[in-house]
């Protein structure tokens, strides 16, 4: 069967195994190929009633199997893996062959990847593919990168498995040249955590001050979930918070270890935005509240701290609480969007990217983790205004926000009266209220970096970089 499949998937754990199903369910010939040849074997057997697999031994025999111009995905680890699959494949291609990584690689790697093949006129997509296991066999959001050129070749079928939005939109689009596609999916992985953690939060603030069960908690996040907050990850917040333990009857939320791990792309998204010195406080504190949560010795040694005794609010109160407590996430989700849309703002003009903010937002209603009803809205934020400086300039946005501001204060001080940590709900309200300030104490940081490094500083009346002489006690100024 030389040269008949339309894709060829190498790597075929579970991700991999899904993807080359999804292809294979829409119609596509599908080469599928394994280091360890007996998944292949598995995969055939199991599901090879689903479409037309190719099934290959080797590398050769899994590029003979492709037509041409070959379009092949790996679906390996990312990091070494990818190259030496890299490496393992590239000497069997021809000028014109796409080769795609579809792992959640760092994208920096993926622009020396693709600039590497781009010598031998490869094209190489790095693309984002998120949804999980499901996704991938369902419907994922895809999110690729690299030449405009390749996409006419692939994007066509990436749409077609591609989850579609309510509209019926495939959740796929060419994001951008070389890294873009995997640097996007790293920031929508960065937001990922940031409402993770600001629905954690929620949560603790639901049980701790307002006293509800898990159970209880349940069922406001479902109700949440047919309002503004309608979002994959609150849906399944409910569903987990529901489920009880068989073994031991009790929430199943109590019997998890509470040390949060993570595999590191929300910490990419941070290292990445101090680079670009972008503000993206909500996912570093996301990453930050998760690393913490993991250091059994330094909890230990600090459980005794003074702090109040825990109390809830009266039951009375709870209910109007809890209402708060939706203004407070909704408008600190908003915030965690306005921070990771400016990083990819920021990324763009850094890298060369064309990035359409609204598209990219239009890709993430469905199929991915972070797939949300208000993600529309910022669609039509970004289709009113393409340049919008920050989400928090739409008029919509700032109208609602402006709506919970007050909600969302009582519940950060609420917390801090109770002695319950809100680093994500705490941390975007300060950014807010950054953003608002006529006058920003960095005013007197600059004072004081003049002060002991004569490393100058700008005035409000004047043009031009000026330097106190302090040691001279004078406080005439230099120009300098
Ligand atoms: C997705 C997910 C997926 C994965 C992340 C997060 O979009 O399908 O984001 O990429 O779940 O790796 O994992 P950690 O929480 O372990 O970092």
């Amino acid at each position: 069967m030389a040269g008949t499949a339309q894709i060829g998937v190498t790597g075929l754990a579970v991700m991999g195994r899904n993807l080359a199903r999804n292809f294979a369910r829409n119609g596509f010939a599908v080469a599928v190929h394994n280091r360890t040849a007996s998944r292949t074997r598995d995969l055939v057997e199991q599901f090879g009633h689903e479409g037309t697999f190719v099934p290959a031994e080797s590398a050769e025999e899994f590029v003979a199997a492709l037509e041409r111009p070959r379009r092949l995905v790996i679906m390996v680890k990312a990091g070494a893996p990818t190259d030496a699959v890299i490496e393992e494949f590239v000497p069997l291609l021809e000028p014109g062959d796409v080769v795609i990584d579809g792992g959640n690689a760092h994208f920096a790697d993926t622009r020396r990847r693709e600039a590497a093949l781009r010598e031998s006129g490869l094209h190489f997509v790095g693309t984002g593919i998120s949804g999980g296991e499901e996704g991938a066999l369902l419907g994922p959001s895809i999110m690729p990168g690299g030449s405009a050129e390749s996409y006419e070749s692939l994007g066509p079928m990436l749409e077609i498995i591609a989850a579609k939005a309510a509209d019926g939109t495939p959740c796929c689009t060419h994001v951008g040249a070389d890294g873009a596609g995997h640097f996007v999916k790293m920031v929508h992985n960065g937001i990922e955590y940031a409402d993770m953690q600001l629905i954690a939060e929620a949560y603790d603030l639901l049980r701790r001050a307002a006293g509800y069960q898990p159970a209880d908690i349940a069922r406001i996040f479902k109700g949440w979930n047919s309002g503004r907050l309608d979002s994959y990850l609150i849906e399944i917040t409910a569903e987990v918070l529901a489920h009880v333990d068989a073994a031991t009857g009790r929430p199943f939320v109590d019997i998890v270890a509470d040390q949060a791990e993570q595999k590191g792309t929300g910490r990419w998204t941070v290292q990445l935005a101090l680079d670009l010195g972008v503000p993206v406080n909500g996912i570093a504190e996301a990453v930050f509240a998760r690393s913490l949560s993991g250091h059994a010795e330094l909890r230990a040694v600090g459980r005794d701290l003074a702090g109040p005794a825990p109390a809830t609010l009266a039951p009375d109160d709870a209910e109007r609480f809890a209402g708060q407590v939706e203004q407070a996430l909704y408008a600190s989700k908003v915030v965690s969007y306005t921070q990771g849309f400016h990083q990819m703002q920021a990324a763009g003009a850094e890298y060369g990217w064309e990035l359409d903010l609204g598209a990219i937002a239009g890709i993430w209603r469905g199929g991915c983790i972070i797939r949300a009803a208000f993600l529309d809205r910022i669609t039509a934020a970004y289709a009113k205004d393409r340049a919008l400086p920050s989400l928090l300039a739409d008029e919509q946005f700032a109208a609602e926000i402006g709506a919970a501001q007050e909600a969302w204060r009582t519940v950060v001080a609420t917390a801090a009266r109770l002695g319950i940590p809100v680093p994500g709900f705490a941390t975007a309200l300060s950014y807010y209220d950054a953003l608002r300030a006529e006058r920003l104490p960095a005013a007197l940081t600059q004072g004081q970096r003049d002060f002991f490094g004569a490393h100058t500083y700008r005035r409000v009346d004047r043009d031009g970089v000026f330097h106190t002489l302090w040691s001279q006690d004078r406080s005439e100024e230099q120009q300098s």
